[in-house]
């Protein structure tokens, strides 16, 4: 994947082609959204940030879960309400789109108790340049014992390896937590776990790392790693903490992804 996306922002139809041609993207949205489904209770509430055209968020309020959604692109959000028009209607999923201050300043919870479970997916944190007003944000739309699961670029990626930008971009990786590049939508941030870590406390902990594309390597525990770097993507799960900087996140190994009890036995500690 080069370092900035194409020039025009691909939304709508448009991205559902694109996103959708891979099998690839499509095992990777499979994964995400089983490990959706192992997270939150059955029944239980989800916040969609990023929702994009409602892919996500259709797939969850059809698996019994009630949905709300936010993006910030418009034809997104056209082509979301479009999508998941009868499920709007029924009150299963409720959407918001608009200006990104105005997300972060609305009343979070809506009156109600919070959602169990925020989820971001394909990236839109990648996107976001301050991630601590995100994550301020998060906690305020999350319930007690709220947890948060984002998909986000994974910086030690080795298929962007042979692109000049990434070598570019190690020594500030290694040094700052983070670089950017230009995005065609804003620019594209790629941090490290340490600053995901940083960023989300004292709200949350970063607890575990999954790999994105779970099918594509074999092993257990003792291959975490090289599975990590093996993926485009890589699957955050942040749990509210009590305001403290939580121990060092487990990264899990490809095949815990499909397992409903968090596959403890396959996790081992990671160094960031
Ligand atoms: C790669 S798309 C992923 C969409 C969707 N989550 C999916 O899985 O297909 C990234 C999304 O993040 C959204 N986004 C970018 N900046 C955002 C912001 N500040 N607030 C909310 N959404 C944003 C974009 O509009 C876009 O829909």
């Amino acid at each position: 994947m080069p370092a900035s996306a194409a020039r025009e922002v691909v939304t709508g139809v448009e991205y559902v082609k694109q996103i959708t041609a891979m099998e690839s993207d499509r095992r990777t949205r499979a994964a995400f959204q089983t490990l959706v489904l192992s997270i939150v209770r059955p029944g239980g509430t989800l916040f969609d940030f990023g929702a994009g055209t409602g892919m996500d968020a259709r797939f969850y309020a059809e698996h019994g879960l009630t949905v709300a959604a936010y993006d910030v692109d418009p034809n997104m959000c056209e082509f979301f309400s479009e999508y998941c028009r009868e499920l709007i209607e029924a009150g299963r999923v409720t959407f918001d789109c608009g200006g990104y201050r105005e997300f972060l300043a609305r009343d979070g919870r809506d009156g109600g108790r919070g959602v169990d479970l925020v989820t971001s997916n394909f990236a839109p944190l990648n996107l976001i340049a301050d991630l601590r007003e995100l994550f301020v944000k998060f906690d305020a739309l999350t319930g007690p014992g709220g947890k948060v699961l984002v998909s986000v670029l994974n910086p030690y990626y080795v298929g962007d390896m042979k692109y000049g930008w990434w070598w570019r971009n190690l020594i500030r990786l290694r040094r700052e937590g983070h670089y950017s590049v230009q995005g065609s939508q804003a620019p594209i941030v790629r941090r490290r776990l340490a600053e995901f870590a940083a960023h989300s406390a004292p709200y949350f902990t970063l607890k575990r790392v999954f790999p994105g594309l779970p099918s594509i390597a074999g092993g257990g525990a003792q291959y975490a790693w090289l599975c990590i770097i093996r993926c485009l993507f890589m699957f955050l799960l942040f749990e509210k903490s009590n305001h403290g900087i939580g121990a060092a996140p487990v990264v899990s190994g490809p095949s815990s992804i499909s397992s409903k009890n968090e596959a403890r036995s396959r996790a081992k500690e990671p160094r960031r």
